[in-house]
């Protein structure tokens, strides 16, 4: 898959333990930053990597802040996107199979690396079941 992924200075913790992670599993990964430490504000990167994926750039994306809370809340702010905050991989999976959500956030203060990747494998290894979940997302479009 193509996968761009985006954090906050918090974030940025996490991030490239996932992005190794990534291609590990085989996937491109492109980094809409940040790269250094300094202080910043997730929402700038929320909506970054949301336009990509709304635009059709990329099959998905991956938003890392200190909770994933207000990166979340940031992508969802753009049309077409689904992005949910997860901290298990029961959610994180059921999130794509019914929800068909195209961002995975996470918080890089909530969780540790390895159940981060964990989270991160079920979601993408997921796929939507579409029928009556399909109708559910169109309501959803029409909000
Ligand atoms: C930054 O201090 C923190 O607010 C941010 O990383 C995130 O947790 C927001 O939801």
């Amino acid at each position: 898959m193509k996968l761009a992924i985006g954090s906050d200075h918090v974030g940025l913790e996490l991030k490239p333990t996932i992005i190794d992670y990534l291609k590990e599993l085989g996937h491109q990964v492109e980094d809409f930053g940040p790269t250094t430490n300094q202080r910043t504000d997730y929402p700038k990167y929320g909506k970054k990597v949301a336009e990509a994926v709304a635009a059709g750039d990329y099959d998905g994306g991956i938003l890392i802040c200190g909770t994933g809370v207000g990166i979340s809340i940031s992508a969802n702010k753009v049309k077409g996107i689904r992005a949910v905050v997860c901290s298990e991989p029961y959610s994180a999976k059921l999130s794509k199979e019914h929800n068909n959500t195209n961002i995975l956030a996470f918080g890089s203060r909530v969780i540790g690396s390895e159940l981060a990747k964990m989270i991160v494998k079920e979601w993408l290894e997921a796929s939507f079941e579409g029928g009556r979940h399909a109708n559910r997302i169109k309501m959803i479009d029409q909000i």
